[in-house]
């Protein structure tokens, strides 16, 4: 024991001693008792015009390109080598800007060999429906960012899932803008919980990676604001981030990076954000158009925001005092945040307690989307059974990109399979992250066979189907894992890579007791769905996803994680039946979008996404067309189930009582729909309120949910204001929004 703890101690005073730590700084603006905008203030009276201009981009990433001799200095002597680094101004005691990429935990630590811990993916978080889990998870990430020297994270990623195929879905919370906004503002809340700076993004509409640098989306404001930024909004106000990403693409003709509209009009004047808006990386385009836009620092480097911004701001183009807010928005964010008075100190990242975490989103977000009785298995019973599929005996498959974390021990397969991009022509991923298929060191086969330690469990890679099926043919169950990877940089599509279907198929005709468990980030269609017993959603499930995932098959757990995003049957049930391609040509190589810098001259054209389902994303599409899904937004079983009843509801709130009519305790997601009256115009239903209750067998519970104001109100582009529309509201009540099928209805003026 003595060892292990002088070891730890050396390792965190090695770590400790890189840390910079600035001189000891006396100045008014350090003064903890002033708020931070009167910090900023006075700090910001201190500053030079070279200081100034100095904050406002990042002198990061591509190995310092485009950077003069002292900038790669400052970032070989004090970046972090995370995504992003800002350096601070010592003599005030502003603190370097190191910020990392943290979707689903801190990304690329291995290669300054750190560990953190891979946590399951956001999209398999959402599933949870548990703002507080959210929290927790954002805790974890805050921490882990400060262990590692990181005072920015980077990650809160909420886009909208209108695109079931777009490749960052995995890193995102869904298709619901309700559900998506609480959770991602408890993971920012999470993080900054930390003593880390937080941001949320890509504002906006950035909702396929398919051209994603030369897309122009076009969407009516109504339809904006009810949807992709209702999520924002709803995050923003929640969550508090320091900072807000904006996005690559156009919208309705303007970048978002130099969208005056988006970035001051709204976000900063009617949603009254304090905190400063950052470029996507390479996502700023202009000196001028985007500092007059809104836009206060450009990342990675100084593309546009170096000597371009001085020249206009020499010229009065764009106004000193313009520069002084982008200045005074960044510096009042970190004293805010705090990581001006208390900065981050390397330690060694507390690797148990990050598998605790993981364990634990990983049993409350899988998603039971079919069982016809073969879950849970009787480990008792069982003599045998087949496990079968891709690297199953290996790990868990993540989302790759930024989004990645990097695998403990390196990827648990040596060599991973080819990229298939069926959804997607561009390969931008493969160009810029390689798109690796990486499994976590978290092992299906060992978890499985450690929990029946009497049955034969043997082990088939899938790659034979007829071997596979014969080897489910011998056994009492099969198991099969099917794959699919996701991540940025390109899209998916509905079908499973490499013939799974196919195998599948084979092996649920040759044993009945089928059990599909899928790792994913993205919904697919199941050809098999009628031959297989039970289908469990794993997602990307982190670094303790094999043990959550053996926990849920043999009964340990009872899950009750329901789907963020409906599964469609199958792309022509979509609003759109392929990913909006990118017209021949217009893309010379996958990179030349990017910032339109990398290919000197290269002429990029916008092309156009139309949402014109508008309003109808995801579930309200498939409600308002008739259309049947294969598995609806909100469903998920359990391994008992519940009952509804005496539903009543006020213009405050819905009261109804639940009860488990099932043998065993069990969670339910109690989920609450409205309907607006019809002058609204709004699609059949919208989600508006929700209850996660544990019940035991026979246990009731009466719940009362507040629904707020703002969910139940459309938004009236001619008034520029959210309008309760005077009339009936039918509120449902269910386990999915396919099955709210008991009844309020409240009169509301
Ligand atoms: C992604 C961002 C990410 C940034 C830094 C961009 O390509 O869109 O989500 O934070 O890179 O890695």
């Amino acid at each position: 024991m003595p060892d292990r703890f002088l070891i730890f101690l050396l390792a965190a005073l090695i770590a400790t001693a890189q840390v910079h730590a600035p001189p000891p700084v006396k100045g008014p603006w350090m003064d903890k008792a002033l708020s931070p905008d009167r910090r900023a203030e006075l700090v910001v009276e201190q500053m030079t015009l070279g200081e100034k201009l100095q904050l406002v981009h990042g002198i990061g990433m591509l190995g310092g390109r485009e950077l003069d001799a002292e900038s790669r200095e400052l970032l070989t002597s004090r970046s972090n080598g995370g995504a992003g680094f800002v350096p601070g101004i010592p003599r005030l005691g502003l603190p370097d800007l190191n910020m990392a990429d943290s979707a689903v935990g801190v990304g690329h630590a291995a290669a300054r060999s750190r560990y953190s811990t891979a946590l399951p993916n956001t999209l398999a978080l959402a599933a949870s429906w548990d703002p507080q889990l959210a929290r927790e998870y954002g805790s974890l990430i805050g921490r882990e960012l400060r262990d590692q020297g990181y005072n920015m994270s980077l990650a809160g990623g909420v886009n909208l899932m209108r695109e079931p195929r777009n490749g960052r879905n995995f890193e995102y919370l869904g298709e619901d803008p309700i559900l998506a906004g609480r959770m991602v503002g408890q993971i920012i809340r999470g993080i900054q919980s930390q003593r880390v700076m937080g941001h949320i993004k890509h504002l906006a509409l950035n909702d396929q990676e398919t051209g994603r640098h030369i897309a122009n989306v076009k969407l009516d404001k109504r339809s904006m604001r009810e949807t992709d930024l209702l999520a924002f909004e709803i995050g923003i106000k929640e969550g508090d981030p320091s900072a807000v990403l904006c996005s690559y693409n156009r919208i309705n003709g303007e970048y978002a990076c130099e969208n005056r509209w988006l970035l001051t009009d709204l976000l900063k004047n009617t949603w009254g954000f304090k905190g400063f808006v950052i470029s996507d990386w390479f996502a700023n385009y202009s000196a001028t158009k985007a500092a007059l836009a809104g836009l206060d620092q450009e990342l990675p480097g100084p593309g546009y925001f170096g000597s371009e911004l001085r020249q206009a701001l020499e010229s009065g183009a764009v106004p000193m005092a313009r520069l002084d807010d982008m200045v005074k928005r960044i510096v009042r964010a970190e004293f805010a945040a705090g990581i001006v008075d208390d900065p981050p100190v390397h330690r060694v990242v507390d690797v148990v307690r990050g598998f605790e975490v993981a364990q634990k989103v990983a049993e409350q977000s899988m998603v039971l989307l079919k069982n016809s009785g073969s879950l849970p298995f009787n480990s008792a019973a069982l003599k045998s059974i087949a496990v079968i599929g891709m690297h199953a005996d290996a790990g868990v498959l993540s989302g790759s990109g930024s989004g990645q974390v990097d695998p403990m021990g390196g990827n648990a397969v040596a060599t991973p399979p080819p990229v298939t991009n069926p959804g997607s022509p561009q390969t931008e991923g493969e160009a810029i992250w390689g798109n690796v298929w990486v499994w976590h060191r978290s092992n299906p086969l060992k978890a499985i066979r450690a929990r029946a330690p009497a049955a034969k469990v043997q082990f088939h890679d899938g790659s034979d189907k007829a071997a596979a099926a014969a080897l489910a043919k011998s056994s009492d169950v099969a198991v099969v894992f099917a794959v699919q990877l996701a991540g940025e940089g390109f899209d998916t599509s509905l079908t499973l890579p490499y013939d799974q279907d196919a195998l599948i198929k084979s092996v649920a005709a040759a044993n009945p007791r089928t059990v599909v468990v899928l790792e994913n980030g993205n919904p697919v269609a199941m050809p098999w769905i009628n031959d297989v017993s039970a289908v469990l959603e794993a997602w990307y499930p982190g670094i303790r996803g094999a043990e959550a995932i053996a926990g849920i098959l043999f009964g340990d757990i009872s899950p009750s994680g329901k789907l963020p995003a409906s599964f469609p049957r199958n792309e022509s049930d979509l609003p759109r039946a392929a990913i909006v391609p990118v017209p021949d040509g217009r893309l010379p190589n996958p990179l030349a979008g990017i910032g339109g810098k990398l290919v000197p001259g290269a002429q990029i054209e916008p092309f156009d996404i139309d949402y014109s389902e508008k309003l109808e994303v995801g579930y309200k599409w498939f409600e308002a067309h008739d259309k049947q899904a294969l598995f609806p937004f909100g469903h998920g079983l359990s391994y008992t189930s519940f009952a509804y009843s005496d539903v009543k509801a006020t213009a405050d709130g819905v009261t109804f009582t639940l009860r488990n009519v099932g043998k065993r305790a069990g969670t339910e997601i109690a989920q609450i729909y409205a309907g607006l009256p019809a002058v609204a115009g709004e699609p059949p239903r919208r989600l508006v309120g929700w209850e996660k209750v544990t019940l035991s067998p026979g246990e009731t519970k009466t719940l009362t949910v507040r629904i707020d104001r703002q969910f139940l109100a459309i938004f009236n582009e001619a008034m520029d204001a959210w309008e309760l529309i005077p009339g009936d509201y039918r509120f449902s009540v269910g386990g999915s929004s396919a099955n709210a099928t008991q009844f309020a209805t409240v009169a509301i003026q």
